[in-house]
């Protein structure tokens, strides 16, 4: 039985891209693996590295917690939790912070980006934010992290750190693997196909589509999404950047490689196919915000939220303990 593990911070309302790149992926693989143990989470703790508005935080928090499952999760082979409430997480990213080096951190090209875009200062917390990801990795000997592509470099130094602890103290954890789509796992911003599409956008952003927008703005944003000028619907990343990012949306959702797209769209120019684009997105979307709105104002989401709150904690309670021990933490042996 592999573990597998993910997360994501609750800074938004989560995008299109976190669904291509992440999310539907979490289902699939879920669906494909059934022997194996799937724990998710919210990485609440990630998102206050920025300054957060209290009350839209909260809301946030229980707006992914709900589309987690609205997206199709199985809850009965899920531990789905909320990173704050498993305090082993704080714990063992302070165990990390002790092994990981400055020079490591500052080489993260996450932490350089957004630092630079910070106007009230950049945190401490945003500095050793990739140590506290290796915390919620290495608590559950965990075998398989699946991730969009902006994620690989951060899971890197995640196994640099288990690989560095088990030769300083001996065996202790298991050193993980990140799992990226062939196809998704960087979904570009629609206005501008050279930039990630990103959650912490401006919610009026023509460029994003978020999974609660209004099912006809989703479909405006899509019909709208910059593309060149020579209406032939064929993939090339580096030449047609717009046209090659709206072929990996549609090939995501509909299984179709970039080859049989092109055959489809064959002498009909882009008008045709973004139509029928944004009635694939479009449909895809309005499934998980009709399963959203039965469950977000349910008992049973908060009850499936408890359970993971116990058992992620049970199992990280184990794996904290022991690397305390190894350290020389605590009385015991
Ligand atoms: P976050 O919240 O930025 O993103 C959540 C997931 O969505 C993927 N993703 C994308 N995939 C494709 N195209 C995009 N435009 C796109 N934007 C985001 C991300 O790669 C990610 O898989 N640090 C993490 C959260 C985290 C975590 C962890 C993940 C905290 N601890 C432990 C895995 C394991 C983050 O900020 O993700």
């Amino acid at each position: 039985m592999a573990v597998i593990l993910s997360g994501i911070k609750p800074t938004g309302i989560p995008t299109l891209g976190n669904y291509l790149g992440a999310l539907k992926n979490f289902v699939k693989l879920q669906n494909e693996r059934t022997e194996d143990k799937f724990l998710f989470f919210i990485a609440d703790l990630h998102a206050i590295t920025v300054p957060q508005n209290p009350a839209e935080l909260r809301a946030n928090i229980k707006n992914l917690a709900a589309l987690y499952l609205a997206c199709g999760l199985n809850k009965d082979n899920l531990v789905l939790f909320i990173q704050s409430e498993v305090a082993e997480h704080a714990e063992m990213g302070y165990i990390m912070q002790s092994m990981a080096y400055m020079g490591e951190m500052e080489r993260m090209t996450q932490f350089k980006e957004k630092s630079r875009k910070q106007e009230t200062g950049v945190t401490t917390a945003l500095f050793t934010y990739p140590a506290l990801m290796a915390a919620d990795i290495l608590l559950y000997n965990t075998d398989l992290v699946p991730v969009g592509e902006d994620q690989l470099q951060h899971l890197e130094l995640t196994r640099d750190l288990a690989i560095r602890f088990n030769n300083r103290y001996s065996d202790t954890f298991k050193v993980p693997e990140g799992l990226v789509t062939k196809v998704g796992a960087r979904i570009m911003d629609l206005q501008n196909p050279l930039k990630k599409m990103s959650k912490s956008e401006d919610p009026g952003d023509k460029g994003c589509i978020f999974l609660l927008d209004p099912i006809d703005l989703i479909k405006k944003k899509i019909k709208s999404a910059v593309t060149d000028s020579d209406s032939i619907v064929k993939y090339d990343k580096a030449n047609k950047p717009g046209i090659s990012n709206l072929m990996t949306i549609y090939s995501c959702i509909t299984g179709e490689d970039y080859k049989t797209i092109e055959a489809k769209y064959v002498g009909k120019g882009y008008g045709e196919f973004k139509s029928d684009l944004a009635d694939i997105v479009a449909s895809e979307i309005a499934k998980i915000q009709d399963n959203y709105k039965k469950l977000i104002n349910s008992s049973e989401l908060d009850e499936i939220l408890d359970k993971g709150r116990d058992e992620a904690t049970y199992l990280a309670r184990k794996q904290l303990s022991k690397a305390y021990r190894k350290v020389g933490l605590g009385r015991k042996k």
